[in-house]
């Protein structure tokens, strides 16, 4: 008998694909996991919602079954030098030092080399632990006790044999902790080299900047990889199997149409795909009209943020945010300005310098500038047009 079909909705968006929410991205598992293993460097980037997270912690999950312990600090949630060493603690304890040794105390003992003592307590419920440093200290010993944590893992897996990767996500931020940051962790990581360093961030500009720019502290420290959309068709069988996993089906066309929209931008296609299975009745597949009502559906959640994020453009960033819309193009050629009754090249270039910043539009391998996120094309065309 076959299992009984599912009855909640088998798309997800929003945090962390994992499980079953995960797929593809076979290549740049293996590439990661080879250089993880390898202790090589690796800077990954791409636009927001490409999937950076997921991928990573696919890859440490992998990795973890092969014994590698990978410890993750999400600079998002580390605004402050304080903070970033709460986090860097918590995250060698918990990833690596406590898989390590058995003893509690020996795995809260490392902490005792410090130069700040950080406040440590236990969560009763959990058995978890945090690490909270008091900034009633010199700049000097902060610096130094942060340090001290990054040569830790380190430390740890020359001492116990281990193999150890140490994993910064949304990298994009570390200037904003503090602009010294990249000098004083590159200082102590080019003194490790079996240890992997994996930096993920947005931002493209910036992450390669940092990477790539020999004024930069991480000058050429890292093999720089560029994750894209997830291709047409892997995504395309993804969504028609998550589809008959359940009571719905989809037809090709609707499939065809969304991907259309969504070009395999990893969290719209999911957010999309949420959508229509949501407007499709138990027992019914999705049909090109239910998509079309899906694609309404998701314009109409995203409008405030569209029309807010509108209110503060230039005129000539709508000018050429509205060609770019109706057609991915060099935008830089006088055919293309004449076409789009686009300002001068000047103006053009400044605000799409401008848009390129705040990641709104950005360039496809064959140098055609489009809108990054797919929603906002369809929003410029229905609404801003
Ligand atoms: N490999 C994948 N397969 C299917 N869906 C995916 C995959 N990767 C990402 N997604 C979709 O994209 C969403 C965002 O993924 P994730 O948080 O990993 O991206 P990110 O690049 O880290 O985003 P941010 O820039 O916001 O940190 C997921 O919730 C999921 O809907
Ligand atoms: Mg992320």
């Amino acid at each position: 008998m076959a299992p009984p079909a599912r009855i909640t909705n088998p798309f997800y968006f929003g945090d962390l694909a994992l499980d079953e929410a995960f797929t593809d991205r076979k290549d740049e598992l293996k590439s990661l996991e080879t250089d993880i293993l390898n202790g090589q460097n690796v800077a990954l980037i791409a636009p927001r919602r490409y999937g950076k997270s997921s991928l990573v912690r696919r890859a440490s999950l992998n990795l973890a079954a092969k014994g590698v312990l990978v410890a993750e600090v999400d600079l998002m949630k580390a605004p402050t030098k304080e903070r970033l060493a709460s986090h860097l603690a918590r995250a060698i304890h918990d990833d690596i030092a406590s898989p390590i040794f058995k003893a509690k105390e020996a795995a809260l003992r490392l902490f005792d080399s410090l130069r700040v003592k950080p406040v440590i307590t236990v969560d009763p419920a959990h058995g978890s632990y945090s690490f909270t440093f008091i900034p009633t200290h010199t700049d000097e010993d902060i610096d130094a006790t942060l340090e001290r944590l990054l040569e830790l893992p380190a430390q740890l897996a020359a001492e116990q044999k281990a193999k150890v990767a140490l994993y910064f996500d949304e990298f994009q931020e570390i200037t904003d902790i503090d602009p010294n940051l990249p000098a004083l962790m590159r200082a102590v990581f080019q003194e490790q080299p079996d240890v992997a360093h994996v930096y993920a961030g947005s931002k493209r500009d910036m992450m390669s900047r940092l990477f790539n720019d020999k004024n930069e502290a991480f000058y050429r420290s890292a093999k720089v990889m560029e994750i894209g959309a997830i291709p047409s068709d892997l995504f395309a069988s993804f969504v028609k199997e998550r589809f008959d996993a359940t009571e719905k089906g989809v037809s090709e066309a609707a499939i065809e149409g969304l991907l259309e929209v969504t070009r395999g931008h990893p969290y719209a296609t999911q957010e999309l795909a949420y959508a229509l299975w949501d407007e499709v009745p138990s027992g019914f597949s999705a049909t090109v009209s239910d998509l079309e009502r899906a694609l309404d559906v998701v314009l109409r959640s995203e409008n405030a943020r569209f029309t807010l994020l509108w209110d503060n453009l230039s005129r000539a960033q709508r000018q050429l945010l509205q060609a770019v819309a109706l057609e991915s193009g060099h935008i830089q050629s006088a055919r293309y300005l004449l076409r789009h009754g686009l300002p001068s090249a000047s103006t053009i270039q400044k605000a799409a310098r401008a848009l390129e910043k705040a990641e709104l539009i950005g360039k496809r391998p064959d140098g055609a500038t489009v809108i990054v996120e797919p929603f906002l094309v369809e929003w410029v065309a229905r609404y801003a047009a």
